[in-house]
């Protein structure tokens, strides 16, 4: 039982694949997180000439969604940033005609370090991936680096699944799941314009965290 609870955890902070790895993509990255990433994405209010990052995008469910929202025609661009070599894998899988097209550019890397110039970003969201940063203040400096001004920051949280899973041992390594620290360390970064709003119907209620910096939106 704790060789799973570990693989389980192991999988949620850095996922490496292998037979729980997969369990852990089709049970809760596609089947229980799926409506968090929507409903991130959804607030993030993307037009279709929006530059939008999801930073720790998994197999790519946000992804999608953002693409969405900026069209096929659009001038936007999404751009997605993981940590795990194996979700970089499966997402290019799944969303090959995206990249294929220009679209969407994913890239391995670590949101302590965002391989993208200062202001180059209209809306940045991440889902379930704050409180495994090794340093929570840094990720968010980062964060308002690429973000343009007038540009937003999103995520929600289902914080009943999140403690649950942290009671039960089964997200081990998530650490600072409280939104108010993460919320405190944005504000640190510079980032303005705080809401905590209730999000979602029935058992997908959850929050929804946003922020902005501050300045107008320069973006054409
Ligand atoms: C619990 S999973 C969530 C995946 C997806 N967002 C979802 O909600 O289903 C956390 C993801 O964040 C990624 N991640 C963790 N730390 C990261 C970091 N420092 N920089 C970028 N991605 C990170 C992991 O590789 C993993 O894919």
């Amino acid at each position: 039982m704790q060789h799973f609870k570990r693989a389980v955890s192991q999988n949620l902070k850095l996922p490496t694949g292998g037979p729980i790895g997969w369990l852990v993509k089709e049970l809760i990255f596609m089947r229980t997180n799926d409506v968090v990433e929507v409903q991130t994405a959804k607030l993030l209010n993307i037009q279709p000439h929006h530059r939008v990052l999801e930073v720790g995008f998994g197999p790519g469910v946000g992804l999608k969604e953002a693409l969405g929202y900026i069209g096929k025609d659009g001038p936007g661009k999404v751009y997605g940033l993981e940590l795990s070599p194996q979700m970089v894998h499966v997402a290019t899988k799944r969303l090959q005609p995206y990249i294929a097209s220009g679209q969407l550019q994913l890239t391995l890397g670590d949101v302590m370090k965002l391989p993208y110039p200062d202001n180059s970003m209209d809306g940045i969201f991440h889902v379930n991936c704050f409180y495994f940063w090794d340093d929570l203040h840094q990720g968010c400096r980062e964060l308002y680096r690429v973000l343009s001004p007038g540009g937003s920051v999103a995520t929600a949280m289902n914080r009943t699944v999140v403690e649950k899973s942290v009671e039960r041992g089964l997200n081990s390594y998530a650490r600072h799941t409280d939104p108010q620290e993460y919320m405190k360390a944005l504000e640190k970064a510079g980032f303005v314009g705080f809401r905590e709003e209730e999000i979602g119907e029935g058992k997908n209620k959850m929050y929804g965290y946003t922020a902005s910096k501050e300045g107008k939106d320069s973006s054409p």
